[in-house]
């Protein structure tokens, strides 16, 4: 058996009680991990805060740590890899894109650790100021809380500890806890990296004890979360005037204009509906066709998702493996269920063995069900269609939801004209919503959340800027 202890104060501490960590696709016991209680956390933030203020790293010796980390990261890729097969359920070769991504992620954060300015204000220009002299710095801001989902349990961990640290902030983490291994695997490569001890914390537990005690200590100057939008929600309420950087959900939108590459279109989609069984917050979620094309799309597309193969995580074809739990791969099945009670149509799958949903696409769907309306968080996708392309812009917009949308059509005016009317952060042209590489800003409006994600981006958030003014007499 697996077994795994917390990261506290630079130092493994293993606890009594523990969490059973399971194999997502046999549902067997993994590992174990030691669980924190109130009272390791409460450890956990003292040890940061104390790191922060005595374990200053230069800009230089941040990028020095942040790089080695990556290169390390590659160097235990398949090792790595294999165990978000395990812990999450995650496709081998999907997972395997996720190490090269965290890899990446932490070479843009390290790159950008020697990029951290201010700038210079004219302050001068104002009447009765000349003799001044005015530049803003940028610093840390404290100790930065992060907590991470289950879908990514590297790649988000690396969003938030790596711009985090490349800032010069000390770092309290709570991953998953239905996927804690790999951010305690990269806790144990940061040491091996050269981090100073406590500027990483690795606290492992239920939100109710962990989340809520990290929720209300004061000494935390920044939360990062990831999640869902009532979990956000909480976060924002409890934490008053704290910084935060939240990522939620959506119900990624895609218009298929009839000016669209329809065989293209459908290739695409088909990769970005159901990778990760769809649980990724810019899964392609809602489809928009043009009335004119509907047929030859729809054709097309159940076509490339045939050629996806099912199953078995560890095996290196696998496409589209298990969801997260069986209890969530049920409650998708309800949603699906209620659709088809309500005159929804299964143009594909539908039909579950455990937590294994088969992809499944819903036609006849209205906008009120909820596998449209709501973030399914799914291999489910549900296409409409449409006649005119603005009230398919209001349609889209009627969401409560914009992290990011997309378009697909050949017609530059359109492409344009949706991609400045839909409310969303980021919009693809000619790709689904599923798209991000690290560098990018990456953050959505309305119910998506708010700041921004990308090492740069990040660590913009994650630095006060202050104002110096030199009164040159
Ligand atoms: C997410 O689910 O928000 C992350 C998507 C990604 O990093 O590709």
């Amino acid at each position: 058996m697996n077994t795994y202890s917390l990261y506290i104060d630079g130092e493994w501490k293993e606890t009594n009680e523990k969490i059973e960590v399971l194999d997502k696709y046999t549902q067997e016991v993994y590992a174990h991990v030691s669980k924190a209680d109130e009272k390791i956390v409460d450890q956990a933030i003292t040890s940061a805060k104390q790191a922060f203020q005595t374990k200053k790293l230069t800009p230089y010796e941040r990028y020095e740590v942040l790089q080695k980390t990556s290169v390390l990261m590659l160097e235990k890729e398949e090792e790595l890899a294999k165990i978000i097969v395990k812990e999450a359920g995650k496709p081998l070769k999907q997972a395997r894109a996720e190490i090269k991504r965290s890899a990446e992620t932490f070479l843009l954060a390290a790159e950008e650790a020697k990029r951290i300015s201010g700038e210079g204000v004219p302050v001068d220009a104002a009447k009765g100021s000349e003799n001044r002299l005015a530049f803003t710095i940028r610093q840390p801001v404290g100790v930065v809380g992060a907590i991470s989902p289950f879908n990514f349990p590297l790649n988000l961990v690396a969003h938030k500890v790596a711009p985090a640290l490349a800032a010069g902030n000390a770092v309290v983490l709570k991953p998953a806890s239905k996927t804690p291994l790999s951010a305690l695997e990269l806790a144990k490569i940061l040491e091996q990296a050269g981090l100073p001890k406590g500027l990483l914390q690795v606290v492992v537990g239920s939100g109710s004890t962990v989340g809520n005690e990290m929720m209300k200590d004061k000494r935390i100057n920044l939360y990062t979360f990831t999640g869902s939008a009532e979990v956000g929600l909480k976060l924002k309420q409890e934490t008053g005037l704290n910084k935060l950087i939240l990522e939620l959900g959506n119900n990624s939108p895609v218009i298929i204009d009839k000016e669209a590459d329809v065989a293209f279109a459908a290739k695409t989609l088909a990769g970005q509906c159901f990778a990760f069984a769809g649980q990724v917050c810019i899964s392609v979620q809602r489809i928009y066709v043009h009335e004119s094309i509907k047929e030859e799309f729809l054709a097309s597309f159940l076509h490339e998702i045939s050629k996806l193969h099912i199953g078995n995580p560890n095996e290196e074809v696998t496409d589209v493996g298990p969801m997260i739990s069986v209890k969530e791969a049920e409650r998708a099945e309800e949603w699906i269920k209620e659709a088809v009670d309500n005159g929804a149509e299964i143009a594909h799958g539908g039909k579950r063995t455990n937590a294994l949903l088969e992809p499944t696409v819903l036609t006849n769907v209205s906008s009120k069900m909820k596998v449209v309306c709501e973030e399914i968080f799914a291999p489910v996708v549900s296409i409409m269609e449409f006649e005119n392309i603005d009230a398919c812009i209001k349609e889209v917009n009627a969401s409560n939801y914009g992290l990011q949308g997309s378009i697909f059509t050949q017609n530059i005016d359109t492409a344009f004209h949706v991609a400045k009317a839909i409310e969303v952060g980021g919009f693809m042209v000619n790709d689904g919503t599923q798209y991000r590489v690290d560098l990018m800003p990456y953050g959505g409006v309305k119910d998506s959340g708010n700041g921004k994600e990308g090492p740069k981006y990040s660590i913009n958030e994650m630095t006060e800027e202050k104002l110096i003014v030199l009164n040159l007499r």
